[in-house]
């Protein structure tokens, strides 16, 4: 019997192709170009199964070119970039690669707070221009980080990650908001008393954003919301770009509304609002909370579990849209 036809949309870890090959026909794309839908749309024709990343868009017009397509499976956590509701309706499974990389992740969340509440870029930059000539009692003095109110907006693994993190190592009071509440005990685990929105906004001296993006989510961080923060407080974004919009943040940071942001993602990444890139106060990282070596390994390799479980015996291990699975 031959074996399904796999392309891999973007470079991946040699290792991980070999796994891949030893199931599949594979086409990989180690030069790791980034494709225009048409270009996506011919390589993918032809094939049952893709391995993707956070990257690369599937919706109902690749999906309509692609009729042999079975199952898309991403190695990262977020799936925006998956239409899937046009996949269930076009009988394709989607799957993607939670929990393996909650920890780098909530690990690379509070480093980028402690790096912008402590101003850590901004005055390297200053040191590599040659401008260190004397010390000074306020020279990128920045905000504490122990004993603080640690503010977090979504309150799934990654979030309960990041307060674990201020709780317990920085003694940090922890506020939190989510559409739904944490149960008690989850709650009593992650130090964390649940508030308002406002209230988060209001009390957070630093905020950070871990939701995931949609329709709903889209700005939740405008120039209303960042008009109740503190004048002192700092904005972490590890969740998506579109959260915040980018434009009202670069004017609020420039105005010194709130002190400092950090930013790991970005609307229209790789693009990055060019005001954003004028303003000392941000810090700014392009989307590798989770690039540890063993993260991104272990995304991968969970990647591919999915699409061998998938073509197996219809045992996907985190499937997204599991009704696809009982009408196939
Ligand atoms: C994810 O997995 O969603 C991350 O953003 C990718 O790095």
């Amino acid at each position: 019997m031959s074996k399904p036809k796999i392309f891999v949309a973007r470079a991946i870890f040699p290792e991980v192709i070999s796994r891949l090959e030893e199931h599949f026909e594979v086409q990989a794309n180690q030069a790791d170009k980034a494709w225009t839908k048409a270009e996506l749309i011919a390589q993918l024709h032809d094939k049952d199964g893709a391995f993707m990343t956070g990257s690369d868009r599937i919706d109902a017009d690749v999906l309509a070119a692609c009729p042999q397509l079975k199952i898309c499976s991403t190695m990262a956590v977020g799936y925006n970039n998956l239409d899937i509701d046009a996949m269930t309706a076009a009988g394709v499974l989607a799957t993607n690669a939670p929990d393996v990389l909650t920890e780098t992740t909530a690990d690379f969340g509070f480093a980028l707070l402690m790096a912008t509440a402590r101003r850590m870029t901004e005055s390297e930059h200053y040191l590599r221009a040659g401008k260190w000539t004397q010390w000074s009692y306020d020279m990128f003095a920045g905000a504490d980080i122990h004993g603080a109110t640690l503010g977090i907006l979504g309150m799934g693994r990654i979030g309960q990650g990041i307060a674990k993190r201020g709780a317990l190592g920085f003694g940090m009071k922890v506020i939190y908001h989510n559409r739904s509440r944490l149960a008690p005990e989850l709650e009593a685990e992650c130090k964390a008393r649940y508030v308002s929105k406002e209230e988060l906004l209001k009390t957070a001296d630093h905020l950070v954003l871990v939701l995931p993006y949609s329709a709903a989510s889209h700005h939740s961080i405008g120039a209303a919301e960042l008009a109740l923060m503190k004048p002192s407080a700092t904005l972490i974004n590890i969740a998506r770009g579109g959260i915040v919009d980018d434009a009202a943040l670069a004017a609020a940071l420039r105005d010194k509304r709130i002190a400092a942001a950090g930013l790991d993602v970005f609307e229209g990444e790789p693009k990055v609002h060019p005001d954003l890139l004028t303003v000392p106060n941000v810090v700014l990282t392009p989307h590798i909370a989770s690039a540890t070596v063993p993260t991104r390994l272990a995304m991968a390799n969970l990647a591919t579990d999915n699409l061998i479980g998938f073509f197996k015996d219809k045992k996907p291990l985190t499937p997204i849209n599991p009704a696809v699975l009982a009408i196939k």
